[in-house]
Order: structure tokens, then sequence, then C-alpha cells
């Protein structure tokens, strides 16, 4: 993802469509912002023990990638249950239900399927939500999630690509966002310009 001078916005930007066909049942944002920490939940508990099962079966890389990813949902949840306790008192954050997991490939392909419906309708449609009840806090949370989850989706189908030819490349966090960088040559994020030497190495 290429730096560009201004943070991407739904206004500035041209890949903020929700798909027709849309899965996703928009209620209020507030409705919307609890059903996108449960989303979270789900996915960083599974991408924690996809994580132990990529050790498992030696894909070392694979399973940065995922304990990065994991990380970056709890950002995500961290935002999202904020503004939830901002509009609703005495908001408790949902528990993960048990995971089930594969094999390191089919994880990796799950993994970027789940991202992309997050990037190309979840989050879209709860930012068309939010642009209309004009909660631009609501707006601005879920851009950024909705940016992170597709460089996720990249990055999990780069290393599906490459699981028998992986490299020696950390993956990085952004500690704002939830993005992802692989490797160490970056200036900030794209997304919310966070200077590199602020992001967790994994
Ligand atoms: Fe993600
Ligand atoms: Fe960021």
């Amino acid at each position: 993802m290429i730096v560009r001078d201004v943070i991407p916005t739904p206004e500035n930007s041209s890949n903020f469509h929700a798909v027709t066909e849309s899965a996703t049942t928009a209620g209020t944002t507030l409705d919307n912002l609890k059903a996108a920490v449960c989303g979270e939940t789900g996915a960083s508990a599974k991408y924690a023990a996809c994580a132990v099962k990529a050790d498992e079966e030696g894909f070392a890389q694979a399973a940065k990638l995922f304990r990065a990813a994991s990380a970056a949902e709890q950002i995500h949840i961290g935002m999202e249950a904020a503004l939830i306790a901002e509009l609703e008192e005495g908001y408790e954050r949902p528990t993960a239900d048990e995971v089930v997991v594969e094999a390191t490939d089919l994880n990796l392909i799950g993994a970027a399927q789940g991202e992309i419906y997050e990037t190309a309708d979840m989050y879209p449609t709860f930012i068309n939500k939010a642009i209309e009840e004009g909660n631009a806090k609501a707006v601005r949370v879920f851009t950024r999630a909705k940016l992170a989850e597709s460089v996720h989706a990249e990055k999990y189908m780069e290393a599906y690509n490459n699981l028998d030819a992986v490299d020696n490349d950390d993956y990085f966090l952004c500690p704002i966002c939830g993005y992802i960088e692989k490797g160490d040559n970056f200036e900030k994020c794209p997304i919310c310009g966070c200077a590199a030497d602020k992001f967790q190495r994994f």
C-alpha cells in the first residue's frame, strides 16, 4: 500500500463501495459497532489458534503473520469498544466462540476470505450508515479498520502463495490502526500516518 499525501477517507478514496449483494445486516451505528466487535473478537481468536497451528506445522513466518493480525484485530476491538462506551453505559465486551482450525494453507485462505468480506461488505456498509447518522468518529474508526482488513487479506494471500518459499521478513503492526507491513523498509503507516519506529515487530 503506497503512502498517499493525504490520510485516506471515504471522501478522497475510490475503494469504499459496499458489494451490492451484501451479507451484512446493518443496524444503527451503535448496533454496528457491537457487531464489528463480535466479528473482530472471533477473528482475533481464530488467528491466535492459526498461529499455534502454523508453528506446529513448521510455518514460522505464517505464524508471525497470524499473531500480528490477531493483535491487529484487538486494536480494532479497542477502537470500537471505546466508541460504544461513549454511546452506552455498562457495555461488556463479548468473548470468542471456540475456534476450529485447518491446515495452515487453508487457514490462510480462510483468513483472506474473512478479511475481504470485512473490507468490501461489512465495513463499507457500516461506514455508509455512520455517514448517514453524522457520526464522524465512527466513520473514522470503521474506515481505519476497513483499510487495514484489505491489507490483511493481501498479506494472507502473499503468505499462502509463498508458503513454501518464505523469506526472513518479520511483520510490523501499526499500533494505531492495525495496518501490517512485511519487512522493515517503510517510513510510516499509509492508513493513519503513524511513524515506523512505533510499530510492533512480530
Ligand atoms: Fe483483519
Ligand atoms: Fe496505522
